[in-house]
C-alpha cells in the first residue's frame, strides 16, 4: 500500500471543460515525488484537491485518495476527509501564508495547541525549537518577530516550521523557493530533504524547474494540459523519456540552460477535446491521438500516457495528421 494513493482524478469547472483529466500519482514514505510541468497544466489545483482547498468554482468530477489507505478525497464530496497529521502544505508565497498581524513563533505555537493539544508554555517552548530546527539562528528573537521583520527565505522556514508542527505524513511543497534567491533555494531543497530522511513523511514537491527535480526527487510526474504525461524513477525520466511531451520538454532545455526552467510549449490546450492534450502540438501524433490514450506501464515504476508504442508497428501510413 502507498502512503498516498490518487486514482483518476478528474477535475473541472463547474458546469465546463475539464481542467484535470483521470490523473493517477502514488507517493511512498520517504520518497520525494517530483510533479512538473509548465504554468496552468494543473499542477496547484491537483495539490488543492487533495487538501480539500479547491476553489468553489472548481469541482472534483471522479477520482478517489487516500493515505495509509484512509480515504481523504471522493467524487462528489466538497470537503475532504481530512485526519490532522494526514497531509499538509507548503505554498509559493511563505509570506501570504502567515498572519501578518501575529508573531511568527506564536504561529507556530498555536498549531502546536490547536493540533497537538499541547499546553501554551509546551507549544511556546517547542516553537522555539522547531524554528531551531529549520536553520534559524537567534530563534528565540526570530519567534518574537512578525513576518514582514523577516526575510521571504525566513518566512519560507517559518512556514516550514509550521508544517513539521502538524508532523504530516505527506507533505506538499507547491513551488516552495519560488522568488527566493539561489543560495537559500538550496538550503530550502537540503532542509526538505532532511524532513524526509527523519521522518519518513512522503513529499510532493511542484515545480516548474527540471533542475530542481534532478536535484530533490526520486520520482517525477510531468502534466501537461491536465493530463497525466509521464511518470517514472528520476533517472529514467531524464534518460529514457518515453512520451514525446516530455521529450519535448527535456529538448527545449538543451543545449545548457542553467536555470532548468520548463518552458511555455503553447498556451492554447483546448480543455473541451476529448483526445490527448499534446496532439496538437506532438509531432508523432496519428488518429488514434484522438481518444485519450491510458497509461502504459513500460515497468512498475515508469507509466506514460500515449498510444505510440502501444502498437509493435507504426507504419507512416497510419500517422495521418487528423487531429
Ligand atoms: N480559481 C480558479 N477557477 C477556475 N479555474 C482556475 C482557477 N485557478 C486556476 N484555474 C485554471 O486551472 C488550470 C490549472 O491551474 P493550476 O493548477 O494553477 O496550474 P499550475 O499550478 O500548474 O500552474 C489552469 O487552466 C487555470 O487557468
Ligand atoms: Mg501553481
Amino acid at each position: 500500500m502507498s502512503l498516498l494513493d490518487v486514482r483518476g482524478l478528474s477535475l473541472g469547472i463547474a458546469g465546463r471543460e475539464e481542467l484535470l483529466r483521470d490523473v493517477n500519482l502514488t507517493l511512498e514514505a520517504g520518497e520525494v515525488m517530483g510533479i512538473v510541468g509548465e504554468s496552468g497544466s494543473g499542477k496547484t489545483m491537483t495539490a488543492l484537491a487533495l487538501l480539500g482547498l479547491l476553489p468553489p468554482s472548481m469541482e472534483i468530477r471522479s477520482g478517489t485518495a487516500t493515505v495509509e489507505g484512509r480515504t481523504v478525497l471522493e467524487a462528489g464530496a466538497r470537503r475532504v476527509h481530512r485526519a490532522s497529521g494526514d497531509m499538509t502544505m507548503i505554498f509559493q508565497n511563505p509570506r501570504g501564508a502567515l498572519n501578518p498581524t501575529m508573531r511568527v513563533g506564536a504561529q507556530v505555537g498555536r498549531v502546536l495547541r490547536v493540533v497537538r493539544g499541547k499546553t501554551r508554555a509546551e507549544a511556546a517552548a517547542e516553537a522555539v525549537a522547531l524554528l531551531r530546527r529549520v536553520g534559524i539562528s537567534g530563534a528565540e528573537r526570530v519567534a518574537k518577530a512578525y513576518p514582514h521583520q523577516l526575510s521571504g527565505g525566513m518566512c519560507q522556514r517559518v512556514v516550514i516550521a509550521m508544517a513539521l508542527a502538524y508532523r504530516p505524513r505527506v507533505l506538499i511543497a507547491d513551488e516552495p523557493t519560488t522568488g527566493l534567491d539561489v543560495t537559500v533555494q538550496a538550503q530550502i531543497f537540503e532542509l526538505l530533504r532532511e524532513l524526509v530522511d527523519e521522518t519518513g513523511c512522503g513529499v510532493l514537491f511542484i515545480t516548474h524547474d527540471l533542475a530542481a527535480v534532478a536535484d530533490m526527487c526520486d520520482r517525477v510526474s510531468v502534466l501537461y494540459g491536465g493530463q497525466l504525461m509521464e511518470t517514472a524513477t528520476t533517472v529514467e525520466m531524464f534518460e529514457q523519456p518515453k512520451h514525446p511531451y516530455t521529450q519535448f520538454l527535456l529538448e527545449s532545455l538543451k543545449p545548457e540552460d542553467q536555470q532548468g526552467e520548463v518552458q511555455a510549449a503553447d498556451a492554447g490546450v483546448d480543455f473541451s477535446l476529448p483526445g490527448c492534450r499534446f496532439a496538437h502540438r506532438c509531432p508523432h501524433v496519428f488518429d488514434r491521438c484522438a481518444a485519450f490514450p491510458p497509461l502504459v506501464e513500460t515497468n512498475d515504476k515508469h507509466l506514460y500516457s500515449c498510444f505510440l508504442g502501444q502498437e509493435k508497428s507504426l507504419d507512416a501510413a497510419q500517422c495521418s495528421r487528423s487531429v
